[in-house]
């Protein structure tokens, strides 16, 4: 078997296609979206991050803001940006890039953005909102990845999930999204006792580990729909995922590369959760 590809670039492309109309409707009600993005110190990675959403923002005419501050900033500083972001009435979504460096305490950095625009999902209100199946603004590469697997009509409800990795940004929501569409959902981690065992049982398999190339093609079951969520760019430049991509899709029946499988997705979710935040304000959505 050889597995057809789960594209995230065309999906992507497709779905922002679609924001286009959302846009005008804001616009003709006076609004424009407005997205504020904070980069704390000089992580390269951030920084391609941070740049790709502030384009993708601007690509679709949301507005976007860009606070970018020193490494030994002191918390206070971002703790008083984020306060006067949240009483900006330009500005509807608000998102801290992680990680921030060691002397921040990051959970208290997240619940100082205002819930309602909460566009990262990081909120407490939020988080809860999600685990209680009322999903407010949803994490956005669980959220993509949902959507992905929505557009090539990957049937959830009853099929075994195994979502490795147990982390707030996406094996926990991602966990939560899957029991909410009726899957049976595992979730692994670090100290799973052997993996593959559990691996081996996914109809879907989502891997969020952030360890190279870590699932390989016999701890996949024969068909599965597997789902890379991880990026690294190996000694010689390349960039790979979680996900052994050549071995494993042999095995599986569907299955994203890296690049151009979930990371275009998270982006267009946060366009997605701007246009949401802009939309409630706006009493359109
Ligand atoms: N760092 C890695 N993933 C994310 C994300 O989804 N949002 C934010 N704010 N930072 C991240």
């Amino acid at each position: 078997m050889t597995a057809a590809r789960l594209d995230g670039t065309a999906m992507a492309r497709e779905l922002r296609a679609g924001f286009a109309s959302r846009v005008e409707r804001l616009a003709a009600a006076g609004v424009r979206p407005g997205l504020a993005v904070i980069l704390v110190g000089d992580d390269p990675a951030s920084q391609v991050y941070v740049r790709n959403k502030v384009q993708a923002c601007e690509a679709i005419g949301i507005r976007s803001d860009r606070f970018v501050f020193a490494a030994d900033a002191a918390p206070a500083e971002v703790l008083d940006r984020i306060g006067a972001l949240n009483a900006d009435p330009q500005v509807h979504g608000i998102l801290v890039q992680l990680p921030l460096p060691k002397h921040f305490d990051e959970q208290q950095v997240l619940e100082v953005i205002g819930a309602e625009k909460d566009v990262d999902g990081f909120h407490r209100d939020n988080v809860g909102a999600l685990s209680q199946g009322r999903p407010r603004f949803v994490p956005c590469t669980p959220r993509g990845v949902l959507a992905m697997l929505d557009a090539a009509g990957v049937e959830l409800r009853g099929k075994e999930a195994v979502v490795v990795g147990r982390s707030n940004i996406v094996g926990k929501p991602m966990a939560q999204l899957l029991t909410a569409r009726d899957a049976t959902v595992t979730v692994c981690h670090s100290r799973t006792a052997d993996l593959a065992t559990h691996t081996r049982r996914a109809d879907v398999l989502v891997v969020a580990a952030g360890r190279p190339r870590m699932v390989t093609a016999d701890m996949i079951k024969p068909g599965a729909v597997v789902v890379d969520v991880g990026i690294h760019r190996g000694a010689e430049g390349r960039l790979c995922g979680d996900v052994d991509y050549d071995g494993c899709r042999t095995v599986a029946s569907l299955i994203s590369p890296v690049p151009g499988g979930v990371g275009p997705m998270t982006i267009t979710m946060l366009l997605g959760n701007t246009l949401d935040a802009a939309e409630r304000r706006a009493a359109l959505g």
